[in-house]
């Protein structure tokens, strides 16, 4: 009733509400080794799961011996996909409405494909007795690449589709094709540029895992696993396997980091399970690094042209691209339902561009299923590299600089709210703001007088600077719009108060390291006048929690964060009948004043009562007529996303001799509307920066031509260290949501989707006076050494 908290207003209530840098709660059990993940479950008469994974891309199975595995002292079962068959279990959705098999009940369509599981009462048996396992295979050609996938004479991967004579596995388009061509053909100017976000690994601390375990007593299937949407998992469990869904409860303990990675569901998870319900005992299954990294969901693989059309004063007229997208053996990317290509086509961005037109078409290959949204609001990543890496192409040709062609095209902050030429509602923005505040940080004018110095002067080192003023688009729903498997996409919190002031706040998301159990509780604190250390957050434990989507996407704090606060608000409500009985007045003259978290008799503020002696009323001295008890809950399906932005200006030095890359600064101003916990917003930010270096800089997740994974472990998938992270310099600036309850924007994946092309407009921009106008990602030396040596400028 009060319209929420303003802008950075609410800091410092001293009861750790919104904008306070409340240390993590959940630390605690963190730092002192009392974590429990999947892997510490232990559960009495437990057993355990090693998979059988085919060392070939693309093969049929002709035989499975499972006699020598089955003669090892210890292994109790071994299973293939003719057993699973009998329960009907042998395959399972996708979240696109795709069918994968559970365990290869003909043909292994990528290496590390799951083939046999064998059961064990240890995992050391378990493993002995999954290399006993006999796999005659009758080895087909693989392919591994999306444009030899699309080729004639390809080989066909996908023969278990019927009617499917190709490997291609979809086409998508959005915005006008021909208003778009007509302004290609009338523009003064066009650029175009091909660029290759690569194959990627989310790769969070801990691998996936789950214990799967059957209580024939209660005829109810409990599955701990590592999950980011433990109700969706637990529908979907429940769909497949026909237990109803009363019957299944999932349970996702603390988890190592997600990332994406813990969206889909794996063939490991179902084994666990099914494998629990047909021996009646607990079953767990832990993945090793490498099957994490060659089996599970993979990020991005999309190869992108771009093209933009300008006035000669740098005034964009239009953007075009067309994307070859590698979808793996199954169309499995995790994204609502109704958003094959995800959200990419939000790459107009932050510039108020009349016209755009996208097309993509995706194909099979003999690869690991994936296009999961990998610390990323589903595909928002690849098109902010999109239009961020065009912008710099384009500021290149005119000879303009990249931070005066952005002020140019930014939407304006008195346009919001704002409609994009692809359908997108941006709720607000003012992106000015915000690359005013990074190159002031930056020192960009003396940096940019140094970068001519060096070039003047032959310098061994080259000076790049690189600049992203990107726009996010996170919190899906609304539901009428966003759904995965057919549920619309809300969340939810419930808040019990009990009867000695203290509450429990129960949330549909699930958190994977983000602090959700300290900023939650900051959030119904700031909006019940409470203390935060009076409230317990819990998540993850579908029989306890209210329904939700899960967390990814940056959707947390826009849709679950909201529920939070319209549950808290509900409480007030019920808070002030009882206020009114206790402060013997009339309820319409009972206001609380959000300072001092107090309800009072309006105009006698000294007639007041805490949420703690509310609570004692609720369940000691109750209103007539009212019914007991202090609670709420809310479903909140918000009317739209919000728009959270930025400008990240990165510095970079680079060794013409050898091609390192160095980086000289690295500035991130952030804006995400009101902030509830800036140290952990901090937090966030230096952890997504550090895997928006590694992406630009180091990872890739590679094929060779047999359809090996040659990056498919740590030694060769390379994660960036603390060697490689400079010191980070963040600010921020705070333009709330105006439609979420307290202002808030997700964040949380802002700096991996902002950072990348920000890293590589700073290397292209350390050559483009030798004439370069792209460098692929990653930009190990060699690649950078190659294109100085191009530009005739390596030593
Ligand atoms: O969905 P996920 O938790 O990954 O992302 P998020 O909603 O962006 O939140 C990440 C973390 O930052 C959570 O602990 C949020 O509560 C916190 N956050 C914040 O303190 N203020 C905001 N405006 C947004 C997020």
């Amino acid at each position: 009733e009060d319209g929420g908290p303003q802008p950075e207003k609410h800091c410092g209530h001293g009861r750790g509400g919104m904008g306070e840098e409340v240390k993590r709660k959940e630390d605690q059990r963190f730092i002192t080794g009392r974590g429990n993940y999947v892997d510490d479950i232990k559960k009495p008469g437990m057993l355990h799961c090693e998979l059988v994974r085919s060392p070939h891309a693309h093969a049929r199975i002709e035989n499975i011996d499972k006699s020598r595995a089955l003669d090892v002292d210890g292994v109790v079962a071994v299973l293939t996909a003719e057993d699973l068959l009998e329960y009907d279990l042998a395959t399972m959705p996708t979240l696109m409405d795709d069918t994968q098999d559970v365990l290869v009940n003909d043909k292994v369509k990528f290496q590390s494909q799951e083939v046999a599981a064998v059961i064990a009462t240890d995992r050391y048996t378990a493993k002995d007795g999954s290399q006993k396992v006999v796999v005659d295979y009758d080895v087909l050609d693989p392919v591994v690449d999306a444009e030899k996938a699309l080729e004639d004479d390809a080989p066909l991967i996908r023969d278990d589709i019927e009617g499917q004579e190709d490997n291609h596995c979809l086409d998508w388009e959005t915005g006008d094709e021909e208003a778009t061509a007509e302004a290609f053909d009338e523009a003064p100017v066009t650029v175009k540029e091909q660029m290759l976000y690569q194959r990627l690994h989310p790769a969070p601390i801990e691998t996936c895992g789950a214990v799967g375990d059957f209580d024939p007593g209660k005829d109810k299937l409990t599955v701990h696993m590592t999950s980011q949407a433990p109700h969706i998992h637990r529908t979907l469990f429940s769909q497949v396997s026909g237990i109803p869904e009363h019957k299944v409860r999932i349970v996702s303990p603390d988890v190592g980091g997600g990332f994406g990675n813990k969206v889909p569901i794996y063939p490991g998870y179902v084994v666990a399970a099914a494998a629990s319900y047909v021996l009646e005992q607990p079953v767990k299954w832990v993945e090793e690094r490498s099957e994490n990294i060659q089996s599970t969901g993979f990020a991005r693989d999309y190869d992108m042209q771009g093209e933009l059309a300008a006035t000669e004063d740098g005034e964009i007229l239009a953007v075009r691209t067309d994307v070859l997208a590698d979808h793996g053996a199954y169309n499995a990317v995790a994204q609502p339902s109704k958003f094959p290509a995800g959200f990419f086509n939000i790459f107009t961005g932050s510039y108020d561009i009349d016209t755009a037109y996208g097309s993509l078409t995706a194909a099979y290959t003999n690869t690991a299923p994936g296009g999961v949204a990998y610390r990323c609001s589903f595909r928002v990543t690849e098109a902010v590299y999109l239009i961020e890496r065009m912008v710099k192409v384009l500021a290149d040709e005119l000879e303009m600089d990249p931070a005066e062609i952005r002020r140019k095209n930014f939407i304006q902050p008195e346009q919001f709210p704002y409609e994009s030429s692809t359908g997108w509602n941006y709720d607000s923005g003012d992106y000015e703001k915000a690359l005013d505040l990074a190159l002031e940080m930056a020192d960009y004018d003396d940096y940019r007088e140094e970068q001519q110095r060096r070039i003047d002067e032959d310098d061994d080192k080259l000076l790049g600077i690189g600049i992203s003023s990107f726009t996010e688009v996170v919190g899906a729903g609304p539901g009428k719009t966003c759904d995965i498997a057919g549920v619309e996409m809300f969340d939810s919190a419930e808040i019990r108060v009990h009867p000695t002031g203290n509450a429990t706040v129960r949330v549909g998301v699930q958190t994977q390291g983000q602090g959700h159990e300290t900023t939650f509780a900051q959030i119904v604190a700031e909006e019940l006048g409470m203390n935060v250390d009076d409230i317990t957050v819990e998540h993850g434990d579908t029989d306890t929690d209210p329904y939700g989507l899960g967390t990814y996407g940056s959707r947390s704090t826009p849709v679950a964060g909201a529920a939070a606060a319209v549950a808290s608000r509900k409480v007030r409500e019920k808070a002030k009948a009882i206020a009114a009985n206790e402060l013997e007045a009339a309820e319409e003259d009972i206001a609380w004043d959000r300072e001092s978290g107090e309800f009072h008799v309006a105009g006698a503020p000294d007639r007041s009562i805490t949420i703690t002696e509310i609570a004692a009323g609720a369940y000691m001295n109750k209103p007539a007529g009212e019914d007991p008890g202090l609670e709420a809950v809310n479903y909140y399906d918000p009317p739209e996303m919000t728009y959270p932005f930025g400008s990240y200006i990165v510095i970079v030095e680079i060794d013409r001799e050898t091609g390192e890359v160095e980086f000289e600064k690295f500035v991130a101003v952030d804006d995400c509307g009101n902030r509830i916990n800036p140290m952990i917003i901090e937090g966030q930010i230096h952890g997504g920066l550090a895997q928006g270096i590694g992406t630009a800089m180091l990872e890739h997740v590679t094929f060779d031509d047999n359809g090996n994974v040659t990056g498919g472990d740590f030694m060769n998938y390379l994660l960036p260290t603390s060697m490689e992270i400079p010191e980070f310099e963040t600010g921020h600036t705070v333009t709330p949501s105006p439609h979420h309850p307290i202002g808030a924007k997700g964040v949380g994946e802002s700096p991996t989707v902002g950072s990348p092309p920000a890293i590589v407009n700073a290397v292209v921009d350390a050559m483009a006076h030798g004439g370069i106008s792209h460098v692929e990602m990653p930009m190990t030396p060699d690649v950078v050494w190659e294109k100085l040596d191009e530009a005739g400028l390596s030593m």
